[in-house]
């Protein structure tokens, strides 16, 4: 699956360039309030701030804002790309305007500035929105704290498992000689080759579940935010959080099978959810699942919520005991000491490395604060998405 043919990605991204359609572009035109109603999903003021015309303008009318923009307008800022970003399915035309059919958004940490595209943020000033089941999830807080905890030590591989569309891949070319993203989700594999192509870095994007498409590879930093729902697995899934294992086993799969790939020094830094299941200290749980490996690992539990607290209603007892979802950033060091910080996400899972090792250190990290669905929900952030580390 491709989602824009690779001779017009040159162009778009030089559109995007000249239109000033930067982090720190789109936050100057939206101004701080219009800024924040977008991070709450309302596009009012940002629609009020953003009626002049200029390309800037039309592009955030379109993207961030996902409203219906004047198609002269539309191709003043992508000259020459309208008709083909409409036929590859990223614009749809009716008469006299254009809008997005999927997200075009600037995303930048301290040192740099992307794009990514993803599928839609659902749900803009309260609509009901239905997504499909292989919906690729934009920037969400969960995306942003993992960025943010991640170690960013210069190593020679890394993995990112469920790419999504592709942001913690980004961050890794900054500091890995060679990334390898995956995905179950075509989908999102396609959108993390465009996000790849349309930022000009190598990324070697792989299909399939877990570590199915590394078999027999070792990387040196792996990180993960895999589906993060606690349920009993069935009924309908949305690949981005249903997993279709039943309560944390995909969590257990991630952190279980992480050692086998880890280089010796190598770190898993995982930020997922798990049961807590009556009678079993959590610790003890999750320190069950790396016996045997050689490993150490960092669990910070960020927080604890019962199944009736999970606004995805998706978290239901399972067989095991009376579970609450918990949630933390773990993380697990090879040769080397490391060090973890909070998560802000809604959880947090293990790492290992093949070595064994001290107990790891501590870091405390700067992560945005989120509450416990929100940061996981289709509908997070939808502005513009600055991620520090
Ligand atoms: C919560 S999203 C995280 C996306 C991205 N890493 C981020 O930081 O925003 C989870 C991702 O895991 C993928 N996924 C689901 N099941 C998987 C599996 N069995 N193996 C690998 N990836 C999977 C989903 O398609 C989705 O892209």
């Amino acid at each position: 699956m491709e989602l824009l043919r690779a001779d017009l990605v040159p162009p778009l991204r030089e559109a995007l360039t000249s239109a000033g359609f930067t982090y720190d572009g789109v936050a100057a035109a939206l101004g701080p309030t219009a800024h924040a109603a977008l991070g709450r999903n309302e596009t009012t003021p940002g629609l009020r701030r953003t009626a002049g015309g200029t390309p800037l303008e039309t592009l955030v009318r379109l993207w961030p804002l996902q409203s219906a923009v004047d198609v002269h307008h539309a191709e003043e800022a992508l000259p020459g790309l309208v008709d083909p970003l409409c036929a590859a399915g990223l614009l749809e035309r009716s008469v006299g305007s254009v809008r997005a059919r999927v997200d075009v958004r600037p995303y930048a940490s301290d040192e740099r500035d992307w794009w990514v595209v993803s599928d839609l943020t659902p749900g803009l000033d309260g609509t009901a929105t239905r997504v499909g089941a292989d919906h690729v999830l934009g920037i969400s807080s969960a995306s942003s704290s993992l960025a943010q905890l991640t170690v960013r030590t210069p190593v020679a591989r890394a993995l990112d498992l469920g790419t999504g569309c592709g942001v913690q891949s980004l961050h890794l070319t900054d500091h890995a000689g060679h990334v390898v993203a995956t995905d179950v989700n075509r989908r999102a594999l396609a959108m993390s080759r465009l996000n790849a192509a349309l930022n000009e870095v190598d990324i070697d994007v792989r299909e399939g579940s877990l570590y199915d498409p590394v078999r027999g590879e070792a990387f040196d930093l792996l990180v993960t935010n895999p589906p993060f729902v606690v349920s009993p697995g069935t009924g309908e899934l949305l690949v981005y959080r249903d997993s279709g294992l039943p309560g944390d086993e995909m969590v257990r799969r991630v952190v279980t099978g992480a050692p086998a790939h880890l280089a010796p020094g190598g770190l898993a830094q995982v930020l997922a959810n798990w049961v807590h299941v009556d009678g079993l200290p959590w610790e003890e749980r999750l320190s069950g699942w790396l016996e045997g490996t050689g490993c150490d690992a960092w669990v910070v539990q960020r927080e604890v919520a019962d199944p009736a607290q999970s606004s995805s209603g998706s978290v239901t007892p399972a067989t095991t005991g009376r579970p609450t979802t918990s949630s933390g950033t773990t993380r697990g060091s090879g040769g080397s000491r490391s060090r973890a910080s909070p998560a802000s996400g809604s959880g947090g899972s293990t790492c290992a490395g093949p070595t064994a090792n001290r107990p790891c250190g501590s870091r405390s990290g700067r992560t945005t604060s989120s509450s416990p669905s929100a940061p996981r929900s289709a509908s997070g952030p939808a502005g513009s998405t600055r991620s520090r580390r």
